[in-house]
């Protein structure tokens, strides 16, 4: 196996404030944690290729959730490197250590993808930089005698004095996805509660749910997973795999999650296998992997593929999940390049910003007509996000790909929109995050953002250029 780092070579589609691997391939973040004065983020890494391979645990860390810091690896596989590797999870604080929950992903002699099994594994560091594996591991040998190979990402907390872990898993009988709790007293000895929740069909709810989290907002208790294999649905659920939650409640004594349906949280081409973490300051965080299974990822050509969404904010309301960018935003935000601008005009053509590769745009206007707003360069247009009125729905479209997605928000008199934007990635928030779309975007030239509507009077907008170089390799 080739074992030299593989190297960046071509920027054109480097981010600048999103955390990324210095190059090579990265899919979830793992073991998202505050420690020490310092907020943590692993992601699924291969360094040795832009293409998914023997997974590693990359590492970086933040003081204020926005500037990065990359980090040694924390966790390799075995020398010498076999297909083997370390698999999603989680990441807690006990007797003020950090300790990693990882899954070990071991593939059988064959060859064949599907011959596999999964085992769940403890690693502990004392400063939170240093990582070494528990010498029982695994602490969790096998799944369930009702359960198939497929058994990972653990998702660990602490509840008084008892620690519990979900992973993802899938029914032995009718393949169906579902979440696995077990407990323990001290991370390293683990009793098997049952199966809290499980999908009502393959092809409405999937056949595996990866990357399982649960947790609490505004008094209601969330199950947010990935499932893989929900079928298409008109407009709903048409990347290859979703992210998305169940509203419901917990009960911890029976091992069971009484649950409502299935929710995707974010409609762009580009967001999958998300983690969350509780602040200190009582904020529940998330970052998801900002990319999908099987896409193309032009970048990499240039020998590195993958990057976390900016890190989000989750709130609950009306039995809706919000997301905003943290708050922290504003540490990037070097300058105010247009100050509310407004409006009178005629026009019905407006260039919001030009060149951009930094920048975040915040628009408000009235709902009342349909609007287009266009990434467009000299030759082309790179994507569109259009507004049609009539039916409260958002539609984005990309020139490199043939497949648009699309979103809805509850009718209301005005609309207001913030980009994110990031030279190869596009996040935009739909009225303070009720509806949002995750993309990323391929152009080599810096496009300019123009704004398209009949009437032009009641458009506010506001636009900064951020900081470019927040992720320290
Ligand atoms: C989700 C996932 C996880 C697994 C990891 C492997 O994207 O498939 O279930 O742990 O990626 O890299």
């Amino acid at each position: 196996m080739n074992e030299k780092f593989a190297q960046v070579t071509n920027p054109r589609y480097r981010l600048n404030f999103h955390v990324a691997a210095p190059a090579g391939w990265i899919n979830d973040p793992n073991g998202f944690v505050y420690f020490k004065g310092y907020y943590h983020i692993f992601y699924q890494y291969h360094p040795y290729s832009a293409d998914w391979g023997p997974m590693h645990w990359g590492h970086a860390r933040s003081i204020d959730l926005v500037h990065w810091e990359t980090l040694p690896i924390a966790l390799s596989p075995e020398k010498p490197i076999t297909q083997n590797g370390m698999f999603s999870g989680s990441a807690i604080i006990k007797d003020d250590k950090l300790y990693l929950m990882y899954t070990g992903h071991h593939f059988g002699d064959s060859g064949n993808d599907d011959d596999f099994y999964e085992d769940q594994n403890i690693a502990i560091s004392k400063d939170g930089i240093h990582f070494e594996k528990y010498a029982n591991n695994p602490v969790i040998s096998t799944p369930p005698i009702d359960n198939t190979a497929n058994f990972r990402d653990p998702k660990v907390w602490q509840a008084g004095d008892t620690y519990y872990v979900i992973l993802g898993g899938q029914t032995q009988d009718s393949k169906v996805g579902r979440v696995l709790l077990y407990s323990s007293k001290d991370l390293l000895n683990w009793t098997y509660e049952g199966a809290i929740a499980q999908a009502k069909t393959r092809d409405t709810e999937g056949y595996m749910w990866e990357c399982p989290d649960i947790f609490s907002l505004a008094g209601q208790d969330i199950l947010l997973m990935s499932p893989q294999g929900i079928q298409p649905e008109r407009e709903k659920y048409l990347n290859l795999h979703q992210t998305g939650y169940m509203i419901g409640q917990l009960n911890i004594d029976t091992a069971n999650f009484g649950r409502n349906e299935f929710i995707e949280i974010d409609h762009g081409h580009d967001f999958y296998a998300s983690q969350t973490m509780l602040a200190p300051d009582g904020r529940r965080l998330m970052f998801g992997w900002m990319a999908m299974w099987e896409s193309e990822m032009p970048e990499k050509k240039d020998g590195w593929a993958g990057a976390l969404t900016f890190p989000r904010e989750l709130t609950l309301k009306d039995n809706h999940i919000y997301m905003q960018p943290v708050t922290e935003l504003d540490k990037l935000r070097i300058k105010q390049t247009k100050n509310n601008l407004l409006f009178s005009s005629d026009l019905t053509e407006q260039v919001l910003l030009s060149n951009v590769e930094s920048n975040e745009i915040n628009m408000q206007l009235k709902a009342d007509k349909d609007f287009i707003l266009k990434f467009r360069t000299a030759d082309e247009v790179v994507l569109t996000l259009q507004f049609d009125q009539q039916n409260n729905k958002l539609i984005i479209a990309r020139a490199d790909r043939s497949d648009k997605r699309v979103g809805y928000v509850k009718p209301a008199k005005m609309i207001s929109l913030q980009l994110l934007i990031d030279r190869s990635s596009v996040e935009v928030f739909v009225n303070n995050g009720e509806t949002v779309f995750t993309e990323r975007y391929y152009s080599e030239v810096h496009p300019d953002i123009v704004l398209e509507r009949t009437d032009f009077k009641d458009v506010h907008v506001t636009t900064y250029e951020l900081e470019k170089n927040a992720i320290k390799y």
